[in-house]
């Protein structure tokens, strides 16, 4: 079989693992022949690739980003995308292709197959909020960053008696600024899912400091939003997906926070290192059983699945599944820890 590979959307510490499984066990196990898309879909559409042989993913498994590259570009936002995804199937002469990604590009795998193409997913995010899978790989590695820089901060901020407000990833899910809010002893944790009331954020501000604690750390996810008509928030612009361009709260609760209580308030955006560097054991492994796991389901023609964590196994689920819906935090699971805010 020839079988494609490609990675979508955000790169993600663990990329490299899966590829390295899916080309380990598709040419040695399998006697397959697998190439590799450069930059996700626009490889695709643009029929840019590369062989990917034993040769070219030696030395890759510890090394975060993905050595394909990878691109927000989306097939559908182009009149002939899908003839242009047939074209290069049939010049290269594909039998299939494993589609690494978010719920952007697992979408659009899962339109193309539901139009005839062979695709097979892989769940990948930081965000750790693709549907039909327990955890995707990149959160854990993501996590270990956030919490890390929470620890150093937490050092600065009881030196100055600051506030400190640290931006988080997390477009539409607060996993990243829950767990690693919880993991760093953050007293404000706020997420997309639960719209924040600044009063409450200084109130718990203050009562810290009326209990002797002259500084706090406030975790915001950057999806995090304000209850409607309690505090502006800036516009932004959208990606090729519909996706807007976040970043910007922490900044906007310095200012609120500091003008509210008075106290000195500082924020640190962490962006792009959440994102890169090399993933942890936890992650690679996660990645490789997912790698594993999809070149098997391309082998025995599961097109239209998605490989997924459902405890301890490794499964395949229906790709529609996967992308209906995001995996958000839930309500009850951020209550269950307001006891350990403040
Ligand atoms: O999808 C993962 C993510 O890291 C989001 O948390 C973030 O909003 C987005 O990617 C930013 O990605 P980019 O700026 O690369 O489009």
């Amino acid at each position: 079989m020839r079988i494609g590979v490609l990675t979508g959307g955000g790169d993600c510490p663990g990329l490299n693992a899966v590829i390295r499984g899916v080309v380990r066990k598709g040419v040695d196990g399998y006697g397959h022949q697998i190439i590799g898309f450069r930059d996700g879909w626009r490889g695709v559409l643009e029929g840019s690739f590369i062989e990917l042989d034993l040769a070219a993913i030696r030395g890759i498994l510890p090394r975060g980003g993905t050595i394909l590259g990878s691109s927000r570009t989306n097939p559908y936002k182009r009149d002939d995308g899908t003839e242009r995804v047939r074209a290069t199937f049939g010049e290269l002469n594909l039998d299939g292709l494993i589609a690494i990604g978010g719920d952007d590009t697992l979408g659009v795998a899962n339109r193309l197959h539901a139009e005839g193409v062979n695709v097979v997913g892989v769940p990948k995010t930081i965000d750790n909020d693709l549907g039909a899978t327990d955890v995707t790989f990149g959160f854990d590695t993501a996590l270990h960053v956030a919490t890390e820089a929470i620890d150093r901060l937490h050092t600065t901020a009881e030196s100055h008696n600051r506030i400190l407000v640290v931006e988080v990833m997390g477009r539409n899910a607060g996993w990243i600024a829950l767990h690693s809010g919880i993991a760093g002893g953050a007293d404000v944790i706020l997420i997309p899912e639960v719209p924040f009331d600044i009063d409450e954020v200084c109130r718990l501000i203050s009562r810290r400091h009326a209990r002797g604690r002259y500084f706090s750390i406030v975790v915001a996810a950057e999806g995090a939003m304000p209850k409607e008509g309690t505090m502006a928030i800036a516009e932004s612009d959208l990606d090729e997906f519909g996706h807007p361009r976040l970043g910007g709260i922490g900044v906007r609760l310095e200012r609120e926070i500091e003008s509210r209580t008075g106290f000195e308030t500082r924020a640190t955006v962490l962006g792009y290192v959440q994102r890169g560097g090399t993933p942890t054991a936890f992650d690679r492994m996660l990645a490789t059983r997912l790698g594993l796991a999809a070149i098997d389901a391309a082998h025995d023609g599961h097109w239209g699945m998605m490989t997924a964590l459902h405890a301890t196994q490794i499964e395949l689920v229906p790709l529609a599944e996967a992308v209906a819906q995001n995996r958000q935090v839930p309500v009850e699971e951020y209550e269950r820890y307001r006891v350990l805010l403040g």
